[in-house]
């Protein structure tokens, strides 16, 4: 029997953390659905003391969600263990994770603290933790950097204080693989009771290693590998699951492990998450990205015709890709249309269906093939955050090679209509003004990003657009076959997104306003 590595799932708490991948609660549970769908061992589903929205998400998901452990994550301070005790209590099986750094960077300049005294709040909030489940995971946060003989002891009196799990995360993504192997090694050979607990490895991207440190962690006896769906997180992100599970299993005649992982619910995974968060992946990412199976090349093409294997090492079935390429016209009807919408990992129902069949179809009436790329760029554009956003009821734009562009928009919010009329640079500076002069919001434009979904002048019109205010980021995107009317909508949906989150300060704003 090979040995089996345990997949945390960190996706709607560290992948949520980074700027613009916020997602409300209704996406985060069905996020969660899925993560139970692709039978992932454990789902840390938030961080229930920094927000009351982040509280209520955990305990629906705790109360809703069965199959995987459900976890809550919390500082090793008494009010955030009995917050994530109280998050996590209506789960079949509930964690809590709590953490405190334990390298001297951050002792000496975040918390100033002597090695004692954390040692001491991590053994207190352990013991504490322990009273409201017998499943306590700890993190030695910063640990890749920290003295080796100093997290041997902190690690051996969590031990003993009734940690479960010990989860060794290089929090900065500054390891490489055969230091980050060092560690599980020095861990499991000199920390006495260390056959007590799991180990477990988090990894962040900053130098594109997670993936690798990750692998190595395991090798070196790590049981548990922390990970998000697309890979995303707080700066370079995290270690993208997808990657790590098909890395096990592809490459099982070297490693001879095992995950519980249903690899056929990835794809789906992966374009729920790009669409909850707005962070679609680049078309190069592995496994996921739109190109990890096409292949260009004419010989490449040639070989894979006469034995797939030869330029094949993963089958894009064992992901969920469908590997038929079909083309939807506006004859097709909604049952076509649900079942592509499937195979391209989008389970859709009543009000959903109808809503994106409408969109299709609209798009099918002018467009005469449309193409899986237009499928799913579509399903970019995010449901309603909430019943007093604005909507785009009407726009005029009129440009031309000596005139002042000028738009006029009309924008709706419930049953209440607001016109405009305004001037740019160009015509997107004109609608962008104009909706400014409605929604007199506070922001600055980051990013403003065009891009045709496939060929041709008829093609879909994909535009990412993103505002910030102070440290938090919103994400809008949508596709049309109107470039404008795609400028317009995306913008109208970071708004949406910046007016509804606005009151939520940022992971690390809330985070400093609370000294551990
Ligand atoms: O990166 C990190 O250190 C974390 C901890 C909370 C585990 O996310
Ligand atoms: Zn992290």
């Amino acid at each position: 029997m090979s040995r089996k590595i345990k997949i945390f799932d960190t996706t709607l708490r560290d992948g949520e953390q980074c700027p613009g991948a916020s997602m409300t609660a209704t996406e985060k549970l069905e996020v969660a659905h899925q993560l139970a769908r692709l039978k992932v061992d454990i789902i840390e589903a938030g961080f229930p003391i920094s927000s009351p929205g982040d509280f209520e998400s955990v305990r629906q998901i705790a109360r809703e969600v069965k199959g995987p452990v459900i976890c809550g994550l919390a500082r090793a301070v008494p009010k955030d263990i009995d917050r994530a005790g109280e998050a996590i209590r209506p789960a079949e099986r509930g964690r809590i994770h709590t953490f405190i750094a334990t390298s001297d960077i951050h002792l000496e300049h975040k918390l100033r603290k002597s090695r004692d005294e954390v040692l001491e709040m991590a053994v207190a909030a352990v013991t504490q933790a322990r009273q409201w489940t017998d499943d306590v995971e700890f993190s030695p946060e910063d640990a890749a950097r920290s003295d080796i003989e100093y997290l041997c002891r902190v690690v051996e009196a969590v031990i003993k204080a009734g940690a479960t799990t010990i989860n060794i995360p290089d929090t900065v993504g500054y390891a490489v693989p055969e230091q980050f192997a060092a560690i599980f090694t020095a861990l499991l050979n000199k920390v006495p009771g260390a056959e007590k607990a799991v180990f477990s490895c988090h990894c962040h991207n900053d130098l594109g290693l997670a993936v690798a440190n990750s692998l190595a962690a395991i090798q070196a006896g790590a049981g548990q590998v922390e990970c998000t769906i697309n890979g995303i997180g707080e700066r370079a992100g995290n270690t993208s699951l997808e990657e790590v599970v098909m890395a096990l299993r592809t490459r099982r005649d070297f490693f001879g492990l095992e995950t519980g992982i249903v690899t056929q619910e990835i794809v789906k995974a992966s374009r729920l998450v790009g669409k909850a968060t707005g962070f679609q992946v680049q078309p190069n990412k592995a496994v996921v990205g739109a190109n990890a199976f096409a292949h260009a090349a004419g010989i490449h093409q040639d070989g894979m015709l006469k034995e797939q294997t030869t330029y094949e090492i993963m089958r894009p079935e064992d992901v969920g890709l469908d590997s038929t390429r079909l083309v939807l016209s506006n004859r097709s009807g909604r049952h076509a249309f649900k079942v592509r919408m499937s195979a391209l990992g989008y389970e859709l129902d009543g009000e959903d269906l109808d809503r994106a069949y409408q969109r299709f179809l609209e798009v099918a009436d002018k467009k005469k093939v449309v193409f899986d790329e237009d499928l799913v760029a579509l399903m970019a554009e995010s449901e309603g955050l909430h019943d007093t956003e604005f909507t785009l009821e009407y726009m005029t734009v009129m440009s031309s090679l000596e005139g002042v562009p000028t738009a006029t928009v009309r924008l709706r919010r419930g049953e209440e209509f607001l016109t405009e009329v305004g001037t740019g640079v160009g015509s997107v500076d004109a609608v962008y003004r104009t909706i400014d002069k409605i929604i007199p919001v506070e922001h600055e434009l980051i990013d403003y990003i065009v891009s045709a979904v496939t060929g041709g002048t008829d093609a879909l019109a994909e535009v990412t657009v993103r505002l910030g205010r102070g440290e938090q980021i919103f994400t809008g995107r949508t596709a049309c076959l109107d470039v404008i009317e795609a400028s317009a909508k995306a913008y109208l949906q970071a708004l949406n997104k910046l007016l509804y989150y606005g009151d939520r300060r940022s992971h690390t704003e809330r985070l400093a306003a609370q000294e551990v």
